[in-house]
């Protein structure tokens, strides 16, 4: 089902009303002002992980400025110059009711939030979430940094709804009459307050008139016959009597059973790589984020809207692609999702970078911190895992092509629905938006 924010802006390319995707290889900018006239503020949510300008040696060009190692404010500026034309379309891009994310460390983050909040409004701010992606490691100088920022913005704030999550352990789920409900049995309490250790706090059912009166018990009998409690035998029976109590349980679809997501999202790095490697590509893209993180931020704004339309720009190895696909396994969803990855060569040289891929023709600057920035020092990540005989690919939006395909196929044999994939080139892109026509496939 399309909400009314969101018509089906590209029929033959992401057809509405079943799970598909688009794949464009080419530069975002001209990539977005050619799809602009046809999506503008349909996109629910943008992830964007852009170069984080660090000068790293990277499967991609990380770095902007002319001036050396110590580019300063050169090198925020270009980084700027680049980014903001960007931001701009990606703002014009989304629904109202909208969200971008723009997942940056510590380099650019304190450019990148005032740049966001000049193109969306410092009102529009939503704050900043902590990516937590290492837990220790590297030959810190100061010290180990184990965390990137993922600020966010709404198209217009006061329409964004609340960011949700499942709801993690003590909460219990089980599968009852085929539908899985989160089962929570700390519902009635004898009474408020404070507990000893060891002290029962739960009050059975056949306690509830005694302690909180017949009203209480007629409620909790109303909820039971409603299908919303369920009583559970609890304990042991009462030796003299033989009586066996219950406590009351909460039952929720596990759809409905949600709370406000926390601040600090910890999913570590290194499980972007074995993402890759279960579908026979690792040791090809260093550092790819890993799915569980985008679906979780994914998820937390299409809870309830999934026909969402879900956009990354910067794809690199098309990790959002695989999160909206277990996004759409998990609640049946048929979420669509645009990428745009520029055909950036891809070169792989493993023996020196212990499975990281980087630019084929760096140079200069770029060329000299590909080799001594094998690792940063201060960074907690392992290095990626050494590649085992892998497929190779001259560019990274061709990687994350078949990283795409591999997904689909993985996703439709775990029991997902088909998914319509298009991966176009730019200039494809433009004829068919131009003709109105279908697209090779
Ligand atoms: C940090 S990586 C993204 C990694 C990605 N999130 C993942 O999980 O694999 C940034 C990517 O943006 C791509 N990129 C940089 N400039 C671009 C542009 N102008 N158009 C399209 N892609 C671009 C780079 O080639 C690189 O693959």
């Amino acid at each position: 089902m399309l909400t009314p924010s969101s018509p089906d802006p590209l029929p033959s390319l992401l057809p509405a009303g079943s799970p598909s995707g688009l794949l464009i290889e080419g530069d975002n900018l001209p990539a977005l002002r050619a799809l602009l006239p046809r999506l503008r503020g349909t996109v629910k949510v943008i992830y964007l992980d852009p170069p984080y300008n660090t000068g790293n040696a990277h499967a991609y060009h990380d770095r902007f400025g002319t001036t050396g190692l110590s580019r300063g404010a050169a090198g925020h500026a270009d980084w700027l110059d680049f980014m903001r034309p960007r931001l701009e379309l990606a703002r014009d891009l989304l629904r109202e009711d909208g969200v971008l994310f723009l997942h940056i460390d510590d380099r650019e983050s304190a450019y990148a939030q005032i740049l966001g909040h000049d193109v969306f409004g410092e009102r529009n701010s939503l704050g900043t979430l902590i990516h937590q992606r290492a837990k220790g490691g590297g030959n810190a100088r100061s010290f180990v940094r184990g965390h990137d920022y993922i600020h966010v913005w709404g198209k217009d704030s006061s329409q964004v709804g609340p960011f949700v999550t499942e709801k993690k352990p003590p909460a219990r789920y089980e599968a009852i009459d085929g539908q899985r409900m989160l089962v929570e049995d700390d519902v009635l309490r004898v009474s408020f307050g404070r507990y000893r250790r060891g002290e029962e706090r739960r009050l059975m059912y056949e306690d509830i008139e005694s302690v909180r009166g017949a009203q209480k018990l007629a409620q909790v009998d109303a909820r039971i016959a409603a299908g919303e409690y369920a009583l559970r035998p609890w304990g042991e029976p009462d030796p003299a009597t033989g009586q066996q109590k219950h406590a009351v349980v909460r039952l929720t679809p596990a759809q409905d059973a949600t709370s406000k997501l926390y601040s600090i999202i910890r999913v570590m790095n290194a499980e972007g790589s074995a993402d890759l490697e279960r579908l026979g590509l690792g040791g090809i893209f260093g550092y790819p984020k890993p799915v569980e993180l985008l679906r979780v931020l994914i998820e937390s704004q299409t809870w309830n809207d999934p026909d969402a339309l879900i956009m990354d720009f910067f794809a690199g190895s098309g990790t959002t692609a695989e999160a909206v696909l277990r996004a759409n396994l998990r609640d049946g969803g048929r979420r669509r999702f645009i990428l745009v990855q520029q055909p950036e060569p891809l070169r792989q040289d493993y023996s020196s970078t212990g499975g990281r891929s980087m630019p084929a023709a760096a140079s200069g600057d770029d060329a000299a911190d590909t080799t001594a920035e094998a690792a940063d020092p201060e960074d907690g990540d392992p290095p990626p895992p050494a590649r085992a005989a892998a497929p190779t690919f001259e560019t990274i939006s061709a990687f994350c092509a078949e990283r795409v395909r591999r997904a689909v196929a993985a996703h439709v044999e775990s029991g997902g629905d088909p998914v319509a994939l298009t991966v176009l080139t730019q200039e494809e892109l433009v004829r068919s938006l131009a003709s109105g026509a279908t697209p090779p496939v």
